[in-house]
């Protein structure tokens, strides 16, 4: 089988490198890749969001599979396009990529399903947003309706730092007038944030083991948010049995039943951001795909044959599916250029991957490229290392050793991934 997976992100590497792994695949292609990609698969220069350029390219190259990795491509329906011409592309249909594709439709959708959520109310003017902000006159979070690269939601402790942002999004249009054209105002929930990934045929569904993310840049969960600062899977004794069957039966089968119901059932990767409150589980949001670095942590655990997943979601017979996995541990650190997620320099020299990887960890490129033989910074997140063991703290080593063994300037990692518990234990 020849496949092709699009991306450019450590999530990319991660994906390429497992599917590799797979007897049922002879080659692998990136479109476009990294220099991590290059290495393990062939890269392919189409970006992620010229879906008629990538199904052009399937046609013509006799590919057998494309996996997707980002949310672009799916809410510009990438996979109802190589349907059209009988390709076979794993993922949420354009119509059910909305769940991630707008705030406003998938609060809707909780609402119209009686999925648990915080309450919300949906704006299109911000004179509007701004006097129920008032009205509320304490925290809350505002959310911009469109896509904004995971950075257009603000959780505001004051009707000041609400209303503020309100402007920013509305009319200042700092993620651009499409993404900005309306917003949610909702209700701030309180509780431990978790997130659920499950393989989804369009009926069933089958949940993964369960990850944590490092959203803020800081150790201590100081600071500003991040794409992911960096993940550790399995997450033992965060959900307990009864919340597990709570998060199954009114949230995943809802899910599930209300977009088969709705006409767009869901075939690829459901990503569930859930706040554990003490009035039980409840929907912060859906993503679309797997969550990047979470991806980089899980897949070096997943012992089953992630191609077969794939086809098996595809065909619809996940019901006779088990997922296998390897019962050690895995930390994912993010290494990130300094200053990110604000400014940063890219273009610098990157040391010592192999001594990482001599050292026993996993690296996975996100943010490098290519020059003349050179590896450079090319991004805010640049390498994922991943660390396994029989524990948390060993794994914790691993990974840890393999990012001491990594340098160029500028360098930045938290040091306490997967410690976020023993903290909260001391407090
Ligand atoms: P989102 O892009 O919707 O996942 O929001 C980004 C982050 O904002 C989430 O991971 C939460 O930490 C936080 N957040 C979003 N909505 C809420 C809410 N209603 N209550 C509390 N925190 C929230
Ligand atoms: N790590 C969070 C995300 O991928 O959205």
């Amino acid at each position: 089988m020849q496949v092709l997976v699009v991306g450019s992100g450590g999530r990319e590497h991660a994906l390429a490198w497992k599917l590799k792994q797979s007897p049922k695949v002879d080659a692998v292609f990136v479109a476009p890749g990294n220099p991590g990609t290059a290495a393990i698969a062939t890269n392919v220069a189409i970006k992620s969001d010229d879906i008629e350029g990538l199904a052009r390219f399937a046609a013509e190259h006799s590919i057998d599979l494309t996996v997707v990795g980002p949310e672009v491509p799916l809410t510009m329906g990438i996979v109802d396009l190589f349907q059209s011409k009988g390709l076979k592309c794993w993922g949420p249909s354009k119509a059910a990529a909305r769940l991630e594709g707008s705030k406003i439709d998938m609060k809707e959708f909780l609402r119209r399903h009686n999925i648990p959520t915080a309450r919300f109310h949906a704006f299109t003017k911000s004179a509007d947003a701004i006097a129920h902000i008032r009205e509320i006159d304490g925290p809350c979070v505002v959310k911009t309706d469109g896509l904004a690269a995971g950075k257009g939601v603000t959780v505001a402790n004051t009707a000041e730092q609400a209303v503020e942002a309100v402007i920013r999004v509305m009319e200042k249009h700092e993620f651009g007038k499409e993404a900005g054209a309306r917003v949610v105002v909702e209700e701030l929930l309180r509780g431990e944030e978790i997130s659920v990934f499950a393989f989804c045929d369009g009926h069933n569904a089958l949940m993964l083991d369960l990850v944590q993310d490092h959203k803020q840049v800081f150790d201590g969960d100081e600071g500003p948010n991040t794409g992911g600062m960096g993940a550790f899977s399995p997450v033992p004794g965060m959900v307990n049995e009864r919340t597990m069957d709570e998060i199954v039966r009114r949230i995943l089968v809802p899910t599930m039943s209300g977009l088969v119901h709705e006409g767009r059932p869901y075939v690829g990767l459901l990503y569930m951001g859930l706040m554990l409150t003490d009035a039980g589980p409840k929907v912060i949001e859906y993503n679309v795909r797997f969550g990047d670095p979470e991806c980089q942590a899980l897949m070096p655990r997943l012992t089953s044959d992630l191609a077969e997943i794939i086809l098996a979601s595809l065909a619809g017979t996940l019901d006779q599916f088990d997922l296998a996995w390897d019962p050690r541990t895995a930390v994912c650190v993010t290494l990130a250029s300094g200053g990110y997620p604000g400014d940063f320099k890219s273009g610098l020299a990157i040391d010592g991957l192999s001594q990482a990887e001599g050292r026993g960890a996993t690296v996975f490129h996100a943010g490098t490229k290519d020059k003349d033989g050179e590896l450079l910074t090319a991004g805010g997140r640049v390498l994922s290392v991943v660390g396994l063991g029989v524990d948390l703290d060993q794994a914790r080593d691993v990974a840890y050793a393999g990012c001491d063994a990594i340098s160029y300037h500028g360098k930045h990692c938290r040091r306490d991934i997967g410690k976020r518990k023993e903290a909260r234990k001391k407090v």
